[in-house]
Formats: C-alpha cells, sequence, structure tokens
C-alpha cells in the first residue's frame, strides 16, 4: 500500500490554496468573506457551494457536501485519499517520496484508482509509439502533422498511436504485471468470442485522442483510423466505464477550462479535430461533444465555468435540424447561446486552415447570431409558403423561447418572432401562454417512476417542453416551477397532512384542481365517476404489484402524468398521494383515515367500504365472479381508459366550442388540427374499451 510521508501530505495540504483547487472545478464568485458558485455535486440553479479560503473548507447547503482540500478531490473524483495527495502534489510540484513500487502494488487502491492508472499508462504507452516507434512515426505522426498540427498541440493533447498487431498493448500490459480485469473494464481490450480466456487489443493502427476528465486524468480514448477505404468506423471510443460515462464528459475541456473562464464564452463544435485546430490557432476555450448529441450534464458541465456558450456548426442543413433539440436544452440550462455557421462544405477545423487564424477570429466576431434569431428566421425560411408547417414553426420557436429563463429577453424574441413571420404579437402571446399553461399542467409533481406503456392514449399534441416559463406582459412573471412554490417538500406534506386548505395547497404549489382549471366550472358527473375510480384503485391498492418491478400507484401516476384531474377533492387526495409517495411511504387507507381535512376523511372511509362495480367485460362471461384484487391490472387499464377518453372527449367540446367564434388563420388551423388528433383517440380509446383487454397488451 502506497504510503506517503506525514510531513510530505502537510506539506501538500499546506501549500494546496481551497480557492484554487475547488476554482479548476467550478468558477467561483466572492459574496461577502466566502467564495460561492453552484454546487459541482448536485444539480441547481442558484448556488449553494461555498467555500471558505479562511478555514481552508468548502461546503454545500443543499447537498450537505463539506470538506477540506483533499476531500475535495476524493468528492469529485471518486478516489481515494492517497490518489487524491498525489493529484494535489502534482498540481503543487510537490515531489512524493515513495517507495519504488511496481504497478502491481499500485493497484492495491480502489476500483477508479485502478482503471485511472492503467489509463494513464496505457496513454504514455501510445504516446511513446507515436514518438518512437517507427510505425508511429511513419504513418500516425505523419498523419497529423499533415493534418496541421504542430508538435506543442500534439502533447498538449497527448496524442497517441496504436500498432497495427493484435496484442501490442495487451503484452505490454501483461509485462508491466497490470492485471487483465483493468484491461478489460477501461475497454483497452476485448475478450474473445471463442475463447474467454483470450483477448485482443481494441484499438490497433489508429491515431489516439486521449479524453480527459476535467482535472486532466486519462478516463478513455478516441481513435481514428487512417485508413481512408476502411470498413470499419471512422472512430473508435472506449466503452463506458467505472471512470468513463460519455454523456458526463466534453472532449477539450481540461485544456480549455482556464480560457473558457478567462474569455467568458465557451466555443462548442463536434469534432476531435475541430477542438485540436481551433486550439492551435489560439482559439482554446473550445470543447466538443464528440458526435453525440448534447446531453444535461454535458450542459452542466460547461455551466460550471460560463454562462454563454457559441455553437458552432458545419453548414449542411440537415446537420444543423440535427443539432436544434440539443441547442434548446442549452437554453433550458439558462445558458446564452449563440451560433456561427460555417460555408457549405466546411467544419471548423478545414474553415480556419483555409482562412488562416485571424480571419477565423474575425468570422466569428462578425457571424454569431443569437440562437433564438438564428431559429426564427430559419424555420421561417423553410415554412414560408406552406400555412401548415408555418404553425409548426411558430410553435416551435415559441417552445424556444419559454425556455429562456430571463423575462426580458424573452419579450425582446417574442417581438423579433413576431415581426419575423409577419404575425401579430397578441396572436403570438396568446399562443405562446397556452402552450405554457399546457407544459405548466403536464409538469405537475413528479411521479416515482411509473412506464407508461399504454400507447397514444395521452396528451392531445406532442409534448411542450419541460420547465418553460409563463409569459406576462407585465414582466412580473415567476420563474418558479409548479411544483416548488417556495415551500420545501417537507413542509409542503406536513401543510397538507395537518389540514391545510384547498387553496393553501394551491397556493403551496400543489397539484390542486384550482390551479389546472382556472375557470372552475362545474365538473361532469361522468368526469367525477371516472376520476373517483382512478382515485379509488389507487388508496386501496397502491403498493399491489402489477408486474416485478411496478406497484398499482407507480402505473397509475405513469398514466395520469399528462392529465390533472378536474374534480378538486379527487385531485387534493391524489397529491395527498403523491406526498406520501414521495416521503418513501405507500398511499394507505389508514394515513388519511387521521387527516386534518374532515372531506379527506369521510371521502377515504367512503372509498374504502364501497362495493365495487365489475367490468361490464367480466360480467358477461358469467363463469365466476373474480375478486377485484385478481384482476387489478384489468381494473386499473379500464379505469384509466375511461378516464382518459372523458378527458378526451372534454377537449374536444372546448375546441368544437371554440370553432364557432371567430379566429385567426394560425388559430384555425392549430384548432382543427388538435381536433382531428383528438377525434382519432376518442376513436381509438373507444376500441380499446370495447374488446377485452389482455393483460400487459397496452
Ligand atoms: N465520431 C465517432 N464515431 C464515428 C464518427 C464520428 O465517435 N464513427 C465522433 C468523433 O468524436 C468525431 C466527431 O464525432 O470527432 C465528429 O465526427 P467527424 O466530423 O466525422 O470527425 P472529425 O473529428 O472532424 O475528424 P476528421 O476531420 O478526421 O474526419
Ligand atoms: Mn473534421
Amino acid at each position: 500500500m502506497a504510503r506517503i510521508p506525514k510531513e510530505t501530505v502537510d506539506q501538500i495540504i499546506h501549500h494546496a490554496d481551497i480557492v484554487e483547487v475547488v476554482g479548476d472545478f467550478v468558477t467561483l464568485k466572492r459574496k461577502g468573506q466566502n467564495m460561492w458558485a453552484c454546487c459541482p455535486f448536485h444539480h441547481e440553479k442558484s448556488p449553494s457551494f461555498s467555500v471558505a479560503p479562511a478555514k481552508g473548507l468548502y461546503k454545500c447547503f443543499g447537498c450537505g457536501k463539506a470538506g477540506g482540500v483533499v476531500q475535495f478531490i476524493m468528492d469529485i473524483e471518486g478516489t481515494s485519499y492517497v490518489e487524491a495527495l498525489k493529484y494535489l502534489a502534482k498540481k503543487y510540484g510537490i515531489d512524493i517520496q515513495e517507495e519504488e513500487k511496481t504497478p502491481e502494488e499500485q493497484l492495491v487502491q480502489n476500483e477508479k484508482d485502478s482503471q485511472f492508472i492503467v489509463s494513464n499508462w496505457a496513454k504514455d504507452h501510445y504516446q511513446k509509439l507515436l514518438h518512437e516507434s517507427e510505425e508511429g512515426e511513419s504513418i500516425g505522426l505523419s498523419y497529423l502533422m499533415q493534418r496541421g498540427l504542430n508538435q506543442t498541440t500534439i502533447k498538449t493533447f497527448e496524442l497517441g498511436y496504436s500498432l497495427d498487431q493484435w496484442d501490442d498493448l495487451l503484452k505490454a500490459a501483461q509485462k508491466q504485471g497490470f492485471e487483465a480485469k483493468y484491461l478489460e473494464k477501461t475497454g483497452l481490450t476485448i475478450v474473445r468470442e471463442d475463447d474467454p480466456n483470450r483477448r485482443y487489443d481494441r484499438f490497433r493502427g489508429r491515431v489516439m485522442f486521449p479524453i480527459h476528465n476535467v482535472s486532466g486524468r486519462v478516463i478513455g480514448f478516441g481513435a481514428r483510423t487512417l485508413k481512408a477505404n476502411d470498413k470499419t468506423a471512422k472512430y473508435l471510443n472506449s466503452p463506458e466505464s467505472d471512470i468513463y460515462h460519455k454523456s458526463d464528459v466534453l472532449y477539450g475541456l481540461f485544456q480549455a477550462r482556464q480560457a473558457i473562464r478567462s474569455e467568458e464564452v465557451c466555443y462548442l463544435v463536434e469534432g476531435y479535430l475541430d477542438v485540436l485546430s481551433l486550439h492551435q490557432g489560439g482559439i482554446k476555450n473550445v470543447v466538443a461533444s464528440s458526435g453525440t448529441s448534447l446531453t444535461e450534464s454535458q450542459i452542466r458541465l460547461i455551466g460550471r465555468y460560463t454562462d454563454n456558450v457559441t455553437v458552432l456548426y458545419d453548414g449542411d442543413a440537415a446537420g444543423i435540424r440535427a443539432s436544434l433539440r440539443g441547442i434548446d436544452m442549452l437554453l433550458e440550462g439558462a445558458l446564452n447561446v449563440r451560433v456561427v455557421l460555417f460555408p457549405d462544405g466546411d467544419d471548423p477545423d478545414s474553415y480556419i486552415r483555409k482562412v488562416g487564424d485571424q480571419r477565423f477570429k474575425d468570422y466569428l466576431e462578425k457571424n454569431s447570431q443569437d440562437f433564438i434569431s438564428f431559429k426564427t428566421r430559419l424555420v421561417s425560411q423553410e415554412a414560408a409558403h406552406d400555412p401548415v408547417k408555418k404553425a409548426e414553426a411558430i410553435r416551435d420557436v415559441l417552445q424556444s423561447i419559454a425556455k429562456v429563463p430571463d423575462p426580458i429577453k424573452r419579450q425582446v424574441f417574442l417581438q423579433q418572432t413576431s415581426t419575423t413571420f409577419g404575425i401579430d404579437e397578441q396572436v403570438l402571446i396568446t399562443e405562446y401562454n397556452k402552450l405554457v399553461k399546457k407544459d405548466s399542467q403536464r409538469a405537475a409533481p413528479g411521479t416515482s417512476g411509473g412506464q407508461s406503456n399504454s400507447g397514444g392514449v395521452s396528451g392531445a399534441s406532442s409534448r411542450p417542453p419541460s420547465g418553460s416559463r409563463p409569459y406576462s406582459p407585465a414582466l412580473t412573471t415567476s420563474n418558479q416551477q409548479p411544483t416548488t412554490g417556495g415551500l420545501s417538500p417537507e413542509e409542503e406534506a406536513e401543510m397538507a397532512m395537518y389540514g391545510a386548505s384547498p387553496d393553501e395547497l394551491a397556493a403551496a404549489g400543489g397539484s390542486s384542481a384550482a390551479e389546472a382549471d382556472t375557470e372552475l366550472e362545474p365538473v361532469p358527473d361522468l368526469q367525477q365517476a371516472c376520476e373517483r375510480e382512478v382515485v379509488r384503485l389507487l388508496l386501496l391498492y397502491a403498493a399491489q404489484p402489477l408486474t416485478e418491478d411496478m406497484a398499482v400507484a407507480q402505473y397509475i401516476f405513469g398514466q395520469l402524468e399528462e392529465t390533472p384531474l378536474q374534480t378538486p377533492i379527487y385531485a387534493d387526495l391524489l397529491h395527498l398521494c403523491r406526498q406520501e409517495m414521495e416521503q418513501g411511504r405507500w398511499p394507505e387507507v389508514r394515513t388519511f383515515i387521521q387527516h386534518g381535512r374532515s372531506d379527506i376523511r369521510m371521502l377515504v372511509s367512503d372509498l374504502a367500504t364501497e362495493k365495487y362495480e365489475l367490468s361490464p367485460n367480466w360480467s358477461t362471461h358469467q363463469i365466476y365472479v373474480p375478486r377485484e384484487i385478481d384482476q387489478l391490472q384489468q381494473a386499473c387499464d379500464n379505469a384509466i381508459l375511461r378516464l382518459n377518453k372523458v378527458n378526451v372527449q372534454r377537449e374536444l367540446a372546448v375546441r368544437l366550442e371554440a370553432l364557432r367564434h371567430p379566429m385567426d388563420e394560425l388559430a384555425l388551423l392549430e384548432t382543427l388540427h388538435t381536433i382531428k388528433l383528438l377525434k382519432k383517440m376518442d376513436d381509438d380509446l373507444g376500441n380499446m374499451l370495447g374488446t377485452v383487454i389482455p393483460r400487459g397488451a397496452m
């Protein structure tokens, strides 16, 4: 076991400045005595992570993580104490006096440490081959040179080369005494199918691009083939491992992070080569999503360093279309997004090599445009002569606007959009509000894990964005999500359990019907009956399993996600049940029978004693009368289907009524479209209800 002498440990801790160390991972802002940032350990939108320089400590008031410099590195990297010390020693140029250890001894550490160590070793191995082997130099290095990369760039990114052999890395690793299982776990080798005792190298005859995590440790590789005609993929990448989660990584971030901070913007490109060329050209604040579409955690990662992202695209339309969704996610991450397009056929790498560094930078300056304006123009061109497409396009843009957290910006964008499309601003605002309202209904409190497995029985149109904001011309709109409402879940639950009124509940952000149904029209009997049945099944059988991993409560919540209940008391009971589940308990009659609200107590005791109605599907068979509990899947399915059907019919009635009043062209198109969809749904639901629904077939 590696031992680091006490004096060295003291020296490391003495030298390591907590602000510097933490500052490599988040951008800290001073506020009073302490520094603050959004916590790198959990997802949050406003900073609750603080560093106290004088005490040498960090603490997150959101998730509770806290400690000193060494603990911070252990937390953020998931490494052992010793590895964290080594990281800090390296950062501060402190020599660690250890006895000579074989790699095997080094591996007596934690699982992640071992994978880091083997990856780092492989990186060194590939690097040595690139610069020192005949094949590496003549094939690998000359290729990189021919791509215009210089030695500094090649060294900065620790590029390497894998020999065109089956077992070069394997043999070298064995010689070093590495355990085969770590080569396997990091994906450097692959087990042979015909003989599980034998393995071979994954990467052969390729230029190697080590992928670093934020602190500069190698966690995986991208590997480019050099054969133009090859049948194999241009790039091979390391598989997922304990240390490499593709969706959490941005290529080049380690090399870019300081520049991103000082330039206050992050350039986002697609490929490894784009990163390298731009970095070499003096644009060091650049990272790549490496060919996959952008993920939420990648966006959060950028957000640790800056609020500004500029996406650099190659010019082809298909590529742009494909990325639009990813960019909407950037907006949602509260980032300011700009876009630069390159002339058709060029990507950032080819373009900077064509025009040179300075002209490239000028090009970025001149051609960067705000994302929403860019998208508005793009879709308005595409839809210019087709009114149906145009309505689609406008809704599409409105969805993007809904993701912008800043209300003033939202208003500016709405104005712009109105100009670009030549549509009255008021019409847009109405449309926008409809979209957002639908959305906030759907974003009602989260359900625990119920999978929706009934095709096409829910909402009326495609799902609008989550977390979008209501628009108010007075700009006083709050950004709060419907679920938070200023109370903690505990407070909310407490309020409910001790007899809060429906209004209070609604004010606290609960999914009471008062919120969903602003008109407060009486709820029709049929609707009430359907809702009652769903709530009854939920209350009586919540914990009963339907499948191996799903109980009735999870199933029902999963199915109900889209539409809130209209009857206030049922909506309230549903909400209480959901809160119970959020607290880790199944909803139970005996809990609610003691509830503070007398109407809830009565309802619950009624439901518990009510004789259930037999489904018509079974009674016609007349063979035997099954107990309800034996037919839970059918009972749930029927209840949900019926409820969905009345909901669809209600929506339909609203649209048909609307048709009787004058409306503009856009609204008319939308309404007709929706009516068509709803009718289809109504039919489908009728068909499903009309047949005996086999278990699990929905
Ligand atoms: N990519 C991948 N697997 C592939 C193709 C691409 O993982 N079969 C990823 C790589 O991360 C690559 C990125 O997608 O960097 C962008 O692809 P592309 O533009 O084709 O590659 P470049 O990096 O630009 O490489 P080159 O210029 O050499 O073609
Ligand atoms: Mn390229």
